[in-house]
């Protein structure tokens, strides 16, 4: 019997792990409450287990241990249908973007539309763009719209970035899972991306979080911070109450990771989903 519990909340995580293999131990043990429309960044250092969390919480990932609640649904009861219907309503912008390289802007952008519209119109979309008013648009919140007719692969990372973005604006989920969505760009853009998600998040009260690795980023703009570390929550507090040796406590022993790491890293990531 699918377990229910009040309706207040996005997320309730109870003790929720993960572990990948026999040993490699991604999430120990994590527990908080996501209001609906709250806006919380996560920091903490490569490897700490902000991506897996994300995949959990997108549910494309199932938790090794402990219980998820997404709008008062516990996610284990959920399959088929159901659980179908929960993601749809999650958009995620990953952090390696997760586009189709060949394809034009606009059809990524457009994909963001997948769940809703029906195969043949899917299709019809790749030859004959429909909704070009709809892409532009996000697009143009975005800043890249004269992009939009542009083979993917040939934008920029940066711009390739915001293109991942538009498509989630298309989307219009009731939760949106930012993972590092400012990595690839220049500081002054990264905050401008990043005030434009809360801007978006507040206007149509919607959920936001996000995987920043920047810690100015995260305490000027979130009024909530989690920070984890060896896959659990070394604090969750708002930003005035982070202070240096917090901040010191939660990155040390780690170095900035280096890009062959991360690339490294997302190729397990992209290997792993079910
Ligand atoms: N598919 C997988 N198979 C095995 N181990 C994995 C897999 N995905 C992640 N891990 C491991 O789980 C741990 C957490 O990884 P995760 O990607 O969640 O970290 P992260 O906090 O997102 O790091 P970053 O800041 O570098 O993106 C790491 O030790 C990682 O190597
Ligand atoms: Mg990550």
């Amino acid at each position: 019997m699918r377990e229910r519990v009040a309706m207040a909340y996005q997320y309730r995580l109870e003790k929720v792990g993960k572990v990948f293999g026999r040993r490699q131990i991604a999430l120990a043990r994590i527990d908080f409450v996501v209001q609906r429309g709250e806006k919380v960044a996560l920091i903490g250092p490569s490897g700490a287990g902000k991506t897996s969390l994300f995949r959990i919480l997108n549910c494309t990932l199932r938790p090794s241990s402990g219980k998820l609640w997404i709008n008062g649904d516990e996610i284990e009861s959920l399959h088929g249908r159901r659980l179908r219907e929960v993601r749809r309503k999650i958009g995620t912008i990953y952090q390696q973007h997760n586009l189709v390289p060949r394809l034009k802007v606009i059809h990524n952008v457009l994909s963001g539309r997948l769940g809703r519209w029906s195969a043949f119109r899917s299709l019809a979309s790749l030859m004959r763009p429909l909704e070009v008013e709809l892409a532009w648009s996000a697009l143009k919140q975005v800043g890249i719209e004269e992009k939009i007719f542009t083979r993917t692969d040939e934008l920029s990372g940066g711009q390739q970035q915001r293109v991942a973005i538009a498509r989630v604006l298309v989307q219009d989920p009731e939760v949106i899972l930012a993972d590092e969505p400012v990595s690839s760009v220049d500081p002054s853009l990264a905050a401008s991306i990043v005030n434009l998600l809360i801007d978006i998040g507040r206007d149509t009260h919607k959920t936001l979080l996000m995987n920043l690795h920047s810690v100015d980023l995260a305490l000027a703009y979130f009024p909530r911070v989690i920070g984890i570390k060896n896959g659990v929550a070394l604090f969750d507090l708002s930003p005035d109450k982070i202070d240096d040796r917090l901040l010191e406590d939660l990155y040390s022993g780690h170095l900035p990771p280096s890009d062959q790491e991360k690339v490294a890293h997302a190729e397990s990531n992209a290997l792993a989903y079910p």
